[in-house]
């Protein structure tokens, strides 16, 4: 399981396509129409329970728009939004504690948007209505973490984080190269985000992360090369490397990046693949679906004790927490089913103004779903697939079950991605190039037409 990541183009190649990254199965795109009475009930449910829980806080604001960004945001300069934001959160959050408000907090995360678009006082006003309102501090290992845009977060508001309770921060970086950064309307100079990486490293936090974004206007092998070394120099724990795809008719924003100066999908490839030879060669560890992890880093860790996690944030250590969302367009898990809120700032206000929850979407798993979901959140993981686990799991026979998968599962393994056994399916180390197509196998929901909605593997 330790081993380093083979590269291999023709492979990547041959499996690229559209497809989801796995954050939730089913996805978000499958989510139907719930009732306020669904989330109650469910709410209800998971108020009987003592186990931890999760959090989620959505932070919509930006105070500058990037524009290759497809992110739930709002750009704005009036601060005052959020304060009738935090006035609206106050009441979400009070009525998600009248049902769990007794369940101890793991994990918090903070994202966005730009969380750090609130004021210190805004943000302290948040962080004590959490604090009121839920368990944050009877365990020890919780993990609180947060979204920072370096341009707008000086050393005094990350002292102020780390006070709060905060102990994990990604970065948001994207690219360090000059000409990039002017294309995509996010200046913000390597001596900036270095201080402010030293400040946090001061402060104390651990598991820093840095956000990249490869396949953007005016990158070459030889500028994301340099940024990488420029990264590296910075020695973060962790880094998020996101394929950035040219999609304007979706996100607007992007309407304002020049098509001619994104780069072809062969310089893209290409991009990719050294980057993941640079960062090995420098100890960083390829996680799998864009995440590198230093080795000693408890992520690293987690994908050789085979304790993988995988949620709506991304790759976690956390065992499959109930997550309780709140803001707009968050999402929740909990009692065996996710439920969306409003997406659209007023729809969310609205609703939590009328006295109602502000759910607009969700969905229920089947027994299906649920086996499907065991599958895909292990071999998202690299985890294997044992077929007396499965049986056990679930009283069923996993060859019985997935006979249709077989033949695509033996193409996989004739390319050196999975080893197939009498005992079940194992990810071979290059199988961690390509956890999507290997995943989207079990996916039962995969129309041409709803794939077209995903984006690209690379
Ligand atoms: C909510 S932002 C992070 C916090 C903060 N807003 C910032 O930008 O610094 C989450 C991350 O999503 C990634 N992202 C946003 N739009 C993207 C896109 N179109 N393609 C790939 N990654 C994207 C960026 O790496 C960004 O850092
Ligand atoms: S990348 Fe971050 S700062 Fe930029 S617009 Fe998107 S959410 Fe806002």
């Amino acid at each position: 399981m330790s081993e380093q990541v083979q590269w291999s183009a023709a492979l990547v190649k041959k499996y690229d396509g559209n497809g989801p990254r796995y954050t939730s199965y089913p996805t978000a795109l499958c989510f139907e129409q719930v009732t306020q009475a669904q989330y109650l009930s469910a709410l209800s449910q998971a108020g009987r329970s003592y186990e931890p829980l999760s959090l989620y806080v959505h932070i919509p604001f930006c105070r500058h728009l990037c524009y290759y960004c497809a992110c739930n945001k709002h750009v704005t300069k009036q601060q005052d939004l959020a304060d009738k934001y935090i006035e609206h959160l106050a009441i979400e959050m009070s009525r998600l504690a009248d049902f769990c408000g007794a369940r101890p907090i793991k994990q918090l995360h903070f994202g966005g948007g730009t969380p750090t678009f609130l004021t210190v006082e805004q943000m302290q006003r948040v962080w004590a209505l959490l604090d009121y309102n839920f368990d944050l501090f009877s365990l020890p290992d919780h993990e609180f973490s947060i979204e920072i845009d370096p341009r707008v977060t000086d050393e005094n508001y990350l002292a102020m984080l780390k006070e709060l309770g905060f102990n994990r921060i990604s970065i948001g970086v994207q690219d360090f190269n000059p000409a990039t950064q002017k294309a995509v309307h996010r200046v913000q100079p390597y001596e900036l985000v270095a201080q402010r990486m030293q400040a946090a490293r001061d402060l104390g936090f651990h598991g820093i992360s840095i956000d990249l974004i490869y396949g953007l206007p005016n990158q070459s092998e030889a500028t994301f090369e340099q940024t990488l070394r420029q990264v590296l120099d910075l020695s973060p724990d962790r880094i998020a490397m996101y394929s950035y795809a040219h999609l304007p008719d979706r996100f607007a924003p992007q309407k304002r990046i020049d098509s001619h100066e994104v780069p072809t999908p062969e310089t893209k490839l290409a991009i990719l693949g050294n980057s993941i030879q640079q960062l090995q060669s420098a100890g960083m560890v390829y996680i799998g679906m864009d995440h590198f992890a230093k080795p000693d880093d408890p992520l690293a860790q987690a994908l050789y004790g085979q304790s993988l996690q995988r949620n709506f944030q991304g790759y976690s250590t956390h065992k499959g927490l109930d997550m309780l969302a709140m803001g707009v367009s968050s999402i929740s898990f909990i009692d065996g089913q996710y439920f969306q809120n409003e997406k659209s700032l007023d729809a969310w206000q609205n609703k939590i103004a009328a006295g109602e929850m502000p759910v607009a979407k969700g969905y229920e798993l089947n027994d299906d779903d649920i086996r499907r979901r065991w599958i895909i959140s292990r071999l998202s993981c690299a985890m294997p697939i044992s077929y007396s686990e499965y049986r056990k799991e679930f009283g069923r026979n996993f060859l019985a079950d997935f006979k249709d998968v077989q033949p695509y599962l033996q193409n996989f393994a004739d390319d050196g991605l999975i080893k197939l056994s009498a005992k079940g399916i194992d990810v071979l180390p290059t199988g961690r190039l390509l956890l999507r197509p290997i995943c989207m196998l079990f996916d039962a929901y995969l129309t041409d037409q709803l794939r077209q909605r995903y984006s690209r593997i690379v």
